[in-house]
């Protein structure tokens, strides 16, 4: 399927995420932050979607990373460079930007899908299980004044996040947010605190 954004088009294989409005949301506050030739991390990056629009409309280098095999394809063939892998357990160096845009829904057991849309969308019991998997990581792979930039959404505890982070060393600010009916999705900045 080929699916139309901004000034591109990105194809969208079977197996992989459907870029949604967390995707959009991130996308925009990307762009809204990157500055010169700032090398760039997309965990997470399915379609490729968000690492397409950033390569197109700034002077950055990106690189995205996933653990599902399709959706590492389907990056590649938008034109950006694309790894397996789980989180950064497979990157070597730093990165001026760390973007994400987790799986974060509260998933009870019974809930659970056993395919890739799952692990696109499963955040655990709680929503948080990838993402504080991911923060544990991140500050070996920020450059210094490197920062993250994620998308989260109510349903996942915006404030708990916050606060794991701020535990972690890092100064976290809200960049953008959108409401819908059911959910709030904001997009945060976290900097590494230097003391
Ligand atoms: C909500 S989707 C976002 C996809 C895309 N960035 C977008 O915004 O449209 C989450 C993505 O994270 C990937 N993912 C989940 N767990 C991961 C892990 N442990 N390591 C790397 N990627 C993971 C999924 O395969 C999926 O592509």
């Amino acid at each position: 399927m080929n699916f139309p954004y901004k000034n591109t088009t990105i194809k969208i294989a079977a197996h992989v995420y459907e870029p949604s409005e967390d995707s959009f949301l991130l996308a925009e506050a990307a762009l809204t932050q990157i500055k010169g030739t700032e090398q760039i991390l997309e965990v997470g990056c399915g379609s490729g979607i968000i690492s397409k629009v950033i390569k197109e409309n700034t002077k950055a280098r990106v690189t995205g990373v996933d653990i599902n095999p399709y959706a590492v394809k389907c990056t590649k063939e938008s034109g950006v460079e694309a790894i397996r892998g789980d989180l950064l357990s497979c990157l070597k160096g730093k990165f001026d930007m760390i973007i994400f845009n987790p799986p974060y829904l509260p998933t009870r057991k019974e809930e659970r899908i056993k395919d890739w849309l799952g692990v696109a969308l499963d955040g655990g019991y709680d929503g948080r299980r990838i993402i504080y998997r991911f923060l544990e990581d991140c500050n070996a792979h920020l450059a210094d004044n490197g920062r993250i930039l994620m998308v989260l959404s109510s349903l996942t505890g915006i404030e708990e996040v916050k606060s794991r982070m701020g535990s972690l060393g890092y100064a976290v600010e809200d960049t953008m947010e959108e409401r819908f009916i059911f959910e709030q999705l904001k997009v945060i900045t976290a900097r590494k605190k230097y003391l």
